[in-house]
């Protein structure tokens, strides 16, 4: 019979990534917790306008890279591309949007974009986000930005901060008109061509080295920003250099989804080839009340954990683990009683074979086993168990009442 093979773009993550992954899960877990965040998780799939209302009609994830389909009771759905607007379609349908307050959320979990695979760019990825609504100030940019740098020092992951100021309805609405005027006589890319019709700040998106060239000496926007972002801008880079944080303003940066306001960032990695952003986000002001809820700001960013994973090393065990055998029939009679008696306090490996000394000895050494114990027939007379621990390189026999 035919094997049957994961899907293109698709990964099971196991073994040393598995491992990883946990790690950076749990660590980075506490790290959004210590800026105040609490864990959501919200459901993979959704109804498709969420996403085109949030993501944006003129972004790819909206025009091409969905997985959409009809479920059996004939509703539109998609499977998430991104975390945000879930969160969003969240604190609406909650009400927490006429709360009043600040909220902050973190969640982390598989996204679907439907791409070209290649290294780093795959169709379920995941990612870790987190999400701070009702904080107008720019000081909360900082927080933001602020924990991400903190996550990657956690990690010692050298990166690269690119920040950008997208404006508000005071400065873009007139930034899009003079630039449609700029770029209606150059010719672009198809790509670009369309992006002038649905959403032309996006041509400075474009990977097309032509286009590029072409748009060299256009306006960005930060090049007409209103005075309240200019300064609010200004204001972000002032703390962001008191912060020791260092960072590009890369006027060219304006993210592949529509729904940005004012700062946009991304984080780089020179390690990991051509799909180099690790992390991106920035705030989104208007997103909530577009999705059908109240007035509320938010800012928040997505690490993607794949391409993070590449550049850290497996964790250092920072705990024991022991590895407990049994070499005769009496001794595992009483294996699982020991063995979970010990897993109170450890993390127990075993194996409920009968197997020699050697082999057991071996089997532990495998496994990584910092401790091991094990059940021989002499010891277990006297009510012991034979243990070493292979750190300190210390051998015991001890009695099983203490063990
Ligand atoms: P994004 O820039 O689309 O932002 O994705 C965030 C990160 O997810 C990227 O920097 C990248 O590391 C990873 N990523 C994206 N696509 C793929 C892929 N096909 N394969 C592997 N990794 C990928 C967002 O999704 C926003 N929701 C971030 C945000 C949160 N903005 C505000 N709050």
């Amino acid at each position: 019979m035919d094997k049957i093979q994961s899907l293109r773009g698709m990964n099971d993550i196991s073994e040393a990534q598995a491992e990883k992954f946990l790690y950076f899960l749990q660590r980075c877990s506490k790290i959004a917790q210590k800026y105040g965040h609490k864990y959501i998780s919200t459901p993979i799939l959704e109804q498709t306008v969420l996403f085109e209302r949030s993501v944006g009609n003129s972004s790819d994830i909206a025009t091409k890279e969905m997985y959409r389909f009809t479920d059996k009771g004939h509703n539109d759905v998609s499977l998430r591309p991104e975390g945000t607007a879930s969160i969003v379609r969240h604190f609406i349908e909650k009400k927490i949007d006429k709360a009043g307050g600040v909220f902050r959320f973190f969640y982390y979990g598989p996204m679907f974009r439907y791409e070209r695979p290649q290294k780093g760019r795959l169709r379920q990825f995941h990612q870790f986000g987190c999400e701070t609504f009702g904080e107008d100030s720019y000081m909360e940019d900082l927080n933001i930005i602020d924990m991400v740098v903190n996550i990657f020092k956690f990690f010692e992951i050298p990166t690269t901060l690119h920040i950008n100021s997208l404006g508000c309805d005071d400065c873009m609405p007139s930034y899009k008109k003079n630039l449609l005027n700029n770029i209606s006589g150059i010719k672009l890319c198809d790509i670009c061509e369309k992006r002038k019709i649905t959403n032309p700040i996006r041509v400075f998106d474009c990977k097309n080295e032509k286009c590029q060239e072409k748009l060299q000496n256009i306006d960005k926007i930060t090049d007409s920003l209103c005075k309240i972002c200019q300064n609010e801008f200004d204001s972000l880079m002032g703390s962001l250099d008191s912060l020791c944080i260092k960072y590009i303003v890369n006027k060219n940066l304006v993210r592949g989804l529509d729904y940005y306001t004012k700062t946009a960032f991304e984080f780089i990695s020179g390690d990991i080839g051509s799909q180099n952003a690790i992390a991106g986000g920035g705030r989104y002001n208007h997103l909530v009340e577009q999705l059908g809820g109240e007035k509320v700001s938010a800012v928040g960013f997505a690490i993607g954990i794949e391409r993070l994973l590449e550049l850290i090393n497996k964790p250092k065990q920072d705990q024991d683990i022991w590895y407990i055998g049994a070499t005769n029939d009496e001794a595992l009679e009483q294996l699982s009683k020991i063995v979970s008696k010990k897993r109170s306090d450890y993390i127990v490996l075993t194996d409920y074979k009968i197997r020699s000394f050697t082999k057991h000895f071996n089997n532990a050494i495998k496994k990584s086993a910092t401790n091991i114990a094990i059940l021989n027939k002499q010891e277990l007379t006297n009510g012991q168990i034979w243990t070493k621990d292979l750190t300190n390189d210390i051998e015991k026999i001890v009695s099983l009442s203490n063990f």
